[in-house]
């Protein structure tokens, strides 16, 4: 049997990757493709276990250090990969998740200064030779993103662990996301996610499409407003 696609959406807080993943599995299930919609840190039992203690706080209370927190997504990743994402692939099913490598690859590696050697061993280890056949990178100005993710908090509801950090934290995360697409250019798409929903839904469509849907096939149909392959330039500071 033929393995499954393997997509994940990375980017900023707030840049609405939940909402694009649901709109891309419901493409994916008209065109016959079975998909499941996964996420990280969490997608196994152990890693939404690691999920809590990472996301609420619970690691930076108990002192550990950007390094041991790259060490605990990395755990995390390791379980998903293993009991989840790769089993689903195997079936031939799809997989779309939310957070990948590259989210540690930037929080702890890129924004928090953790050595890149290690970064580099923790990734090798944690996805075991499964790399992403795509990568959707959501592009959003950092303080649209955080207001974003603040209005869609229910009411009680606390920013987590990284929501809280500064806009300029983020800002450095977002060029730190459009660097590595620049350097990694068949694998990651820079979406403007500061388009319409169905604006975005019909770039990162257009891509699936003719990257692993139908390769071969020219591309029929053009964008109403936008152009999908076209790569914002990253920009320093
Ligand atoms: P989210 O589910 O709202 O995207 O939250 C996950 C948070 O965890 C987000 O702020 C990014 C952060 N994160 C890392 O710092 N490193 C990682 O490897 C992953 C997967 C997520």
């Amino acid at each position: 049997m033929q393995q499954g696609k393997f997509i994940t959406f990375e980017g900023g807080e707030g840049v609405g990757k939940t909402t694009q993943i649901k709109l891309l599995s419901n493409r994916l299930k008209d065109a016959g493709i079975t998909c499941h919609h996964t996420r990280e840190p969490g997608g196994s039992a152990g890693a939404e276990a690691v999920r809590h203690v990472l996301l609420s706080g619970k690691a930076e209370e108990m002192g550990l250090s950007p390094a041991g927190e790259a060490l605990l997504f990395a755990a995390a990743r390791a379980d998903h990969v293993d009991t989840t994402i790769k089993p689903t692939l195997k079936k031939g099913h799809w997989v779309l998740c939310d957070r990948f490598m590259d989210s540690t690859r930037i929080y702890q590696g890129e924004a928090d200064n953790v050595a890149p050697e290690l970064i580099d061993s923790l990734e090798k280890l944690a996805i075991d030779g499964q790399v992403p056949h795509l990568t959707f990178i959501l592009d959003l100005r950092a303080e649209v993103g955080l207001n974003r993710a603040h209005e869609r908090r229910e009411e009680g509801e606390d920013a987590d662990r990284f929501e809280r950090e500064t806009v300029a934290t983020h800002e450095k995360r977002r060029q730190a996301f459009l660097r590595l697409a620049h350097n990694n250019p068949k694998r990651c798409k820079i979406i403007d996610a500061s388009q319409s929903i169905e604006e975005i839904s019909f770039d990162i469509w257009k891509i699936v499409e003719s990257e692993l849907i139908a390769p071969n096939k020219a591309d029929e149909e053009q964008s109403p407003t936008s152009d999908a392959s076209q790569q914002p330039q990253a920009k320093e500071g």
